[in-house]
């Protein structure tokens, strides 16, 4: 898989690639991320990427022509299955959205500052608008952030046991159940017995029971969407 973003604010995004399951997943080439800096495709001598609002306003537009021109740029080598922009009014992003982009080959991500891109951006070169919740963030680099490691860690072959992601939260529509490890006993708080039992299917039962009162009562929707 390839990521191309498209970024003002590298320095704000580096170092999440750069440690953990995302630099073991570059280093063992399952994925390649490479950084565009918009300002490079800005046209004029300032490389000036953003501008004032048409029709007045508070806050700065971030430009079309650099944009398409990095675009255009990334198209001539490759095809892409999608091309996003980050920004809060997006589809919020959710574990069903990461499965399905980590299935694809080529991605762009845009990351969008000021106000946000000129509609036109929007209307003609993106293919996906996603959302990392509902607030605001200065800018797209961290979204960007987020949803590559989503992504990323779903790549056959790059957590190390294969079915520790399909264990996740999420994965299943329910919450994951409780975990523990040594000591059994801490302060008199105690593990669960049965997870020492040795009983692989009682155990699996006990997660899964686990896993289904906590959804309940943690993320009730969660379950009424199954219904
Ligand atoms: N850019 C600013 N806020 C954002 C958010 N919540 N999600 C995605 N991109 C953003």
């Amino acid at each position: 898989m390839q990521i191309d973003i498209i970024t003002l604010f590298p320095e704000l995004l580096k170092s999440p690639f750069e440690v953990s399951i995302m630099k073991r997943a570059i280093e063992a080439q399952k994925v390649k991320v490479n950084f565009h800096l918009l300002r490079d495709y800005a046209e004029n001598k300032q490389r000036q990427v953003d501008d004032y609002p048409f029709g007045g306003g508070a806050g700065m537009v971030m430009k079309i022509e650099p944009i398409d021109n990095c675009i255009n740029r990334l198209q001539k080598n490759i095809v892409y299955d999608e091309i996003i922009y980050l920004t809060p009014d997006g589809e919020q992003l959710t574990q069903g959205i990461s499965n399905t982009l980590s299935t694809k080959k080529n991605i762009i991500i845009l990351c969008g500052h000021y106000k946000g891109v000129d509609q036109r951006v929007r209307d003609h070169l993106i293919t996906r608008e996603i959302s990392i919740g509902d607030y605001v963030l200065s800018g797209g680099e961290l979204a960007a952030a987020v949803l590559c490691d989503s992504i990323i860690r779903l790549i056959p072959g790059v957590l190390g046991d294969e079915s520790s992601a399909l264990t996740d939260s999420y994965q299943d529509g329910l919450l994951a159940p409780p975990i523990y490890t040594r000591p059994a006993n801490y302060k008199g708080w105690e593990v669960p017995e049965i997870l020492s039992s040795g009983n692989t299917p009682e155990v699996e039962k006990w997660r899964e029971k686990k896993a289904i009162e906590k959804t309940k009562a943690l993320r009730p929707d969660l379950i009424k969407d199954q219904e």
